[in-house]
């Protein structure tokens, strides 16, 4: 029996987390795992801050390569500094090492590199990887919108399922009690703790393994392109469920496995806006109530779009009951990033990119991007006043419209 050798694409805030997360779950599951897991980092040159010297008082302040110190010292330090990372982790700066002879790929980076990221990746993973996107955004083009597990599954000719909730990562680096929800919903050859075996093709695909099978993913015009996907070989345990529940749960990060792959996804990406404009009203002191308002409006255009655009498999239950829908929306518009960018940019008197360049040492927002790639597929439909908080978002942003403006602007909503 061979085991699943795991990768991590990125390294930032949440993506160290979640290596966290998997490199102790491949230690406690050496049946299904490969203990070993690689984290791909983006690597530059990093001056150890005075509060990560705890390990090593003969540390200068000369820049040192950030995989250097995340293999020497367990901790990435400028991205999720104080959290000790697992020994079995390692930082590797070449993506294309990272994710070789990997069967199951984790994707975890802001979704402005992803692009590039999978460029790079392409001709270089097993033909039977599969992925996960912890991606939090959605892919904007002149043809349409799609999700980035469609978009990454697409590129690489892999199934890609999401994972997404209310993970503000600094908080779940600490082992405080959160949820998540992630959507797999794989091809059926993958499908099964099958006790039979599956047999080998007589018309095998690359490298003589399992027969290919189409798999159809469906843009925001309803046109449809097919992946042809290679089978995981039998001799591994089967990437289901079973298997990706082992891989991310923890006392501490409880997973609740679903199906609906573009409702988990669109829940991630479309908060981020909403979260903005909590942002927003907060910065002008306007209190709980009208943050609430905005929470309330924020959902009904978050369901409206992913009925109106992938009405064929998102369910509204995934934006109203599960952790990537109501509960991330709220804990973003509590406490995440794009939040308190938002909420100081108005207090202050500047633009939120200002803040999110002082204040994030290099951890990046995705709302904004977010907002501006929605409006301008909306725009392109005719279809802004439709959503009128999120049009407000991308006005705000841009400095045509105002913060005072935001009340009348959802009024009929
Ligand atoms: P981050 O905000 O910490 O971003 C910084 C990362 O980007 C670093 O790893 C950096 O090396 C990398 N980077 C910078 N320039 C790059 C380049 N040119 N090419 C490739 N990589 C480059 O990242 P994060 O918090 O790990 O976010 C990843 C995704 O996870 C996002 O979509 C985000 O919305 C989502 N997410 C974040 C959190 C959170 O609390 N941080 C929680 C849930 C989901
Ligand atoms: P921010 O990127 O706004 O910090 O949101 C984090 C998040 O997605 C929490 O679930």
């Amino acid at each position: 029996e061979k085991k699943h050798k795991v990768t991590v694409v990125g390294s930032g805030n949440w993506g160290s987390t979640i290596s966290k997360i998997i490199a102790e779950n491949t230690r406690e599951h050496k049946d299904i795992f490969e203990e070993e897991v690689h984290m791909w980092v983006y690597e530059e040159d990093v001056v150890i801050p005075e509060e990560s010297k705890h390990y090593d008082c003969s540390i200068g302040d000369k820049p040192q390569k950030l995989t250097a110190i995340i293999n020497q010292h367990h901790e990435n330090v400028k991205y999720l500094p104080g959290i000790a990372l697992p020994k079995n982790l390692v930082a590797n700066p070449s993506l294309q090492d990272a994710v070789k002879d990997s069967t199951i790929l984790v994707f975890n980076l802001p979704h402005q590199f992803i692009g590039k990221v999978c460029e790079q990746l392409r001709g270089h993973i097993l033909p039977y990887a599969r992925g996960i996107s912890c991606i939090k955004g959605v892919n904007v083009t002149d043809d349409g919108v799609s999700l980035f597990s469609e978009w990454i599954g697409d590129g690489l000719g892999i199934y890609c399922g999401a994972l997404s909730g209310a993970n503000i990562a600094s908080e779940i680096a600490e082992e405080k009690w959160s949820e998540t929800t992630i959507a797999y919903d794989p091809p059926p050859m993958d499908n099964s703790r099958n006790p039979t075996p599956r047999t080998r093709s007589p018309n095998p695909g690359a490298g003589g393994l399992e027969p290919l099978t189409e798999l159809q993913h469906r843009d925001a015009r309803g046109r449809t392109s097919k992946t042809k996907l290679t089978a995981v070989p039998p001799e591994y345990p089967p990437l289901d469920h079973d298997t990706f529940r082992a891989l991310f749960h923890r006392p501490y990060f409880h997973v609740q496995m679903v199906s609906d792959v573009a409702g988990v996804s669109l829940g991630g990406a479309l908060k981020n806006i909403v979260a903005l404009a909590a942002g927003f009203v907060d910065g002008r002191g306007w209190g709980d109530n009208g943050k609430a308002a905005i929470m309330r409006v924020g959902l009904m255009e978050m369901v409206k779009f992913g009925k109106e655009f992938f009405s064929k498999t998102v369910r509204t239950e995934t934006f109203t009951e599960s952790s990537a829908g109501v509960a991330d929306l709220i804990t973003s518009c509590s406490g995440g990033r794009n939040f308190k960018c938002a909420k100081k940019a108005v207090q202050k008197g500047v633009s939120v990119q200002e803040i999110e360049e002082q204040d994030l040492n290099g951890q990046k927002l995705q709302g904004t991007s977010t907002a501006f790639e929605v409006n301008s597929f909306l725009k392109a439909r005719g279809l802004e006043k439709e959503y009128p908080l999120f049009t407000a978002v991308n006005d705000i942003l841009k400095g045509t419209k105002k913060v005072d403006d935001i009340p009348n602007l959802v009024a009929d909503s």
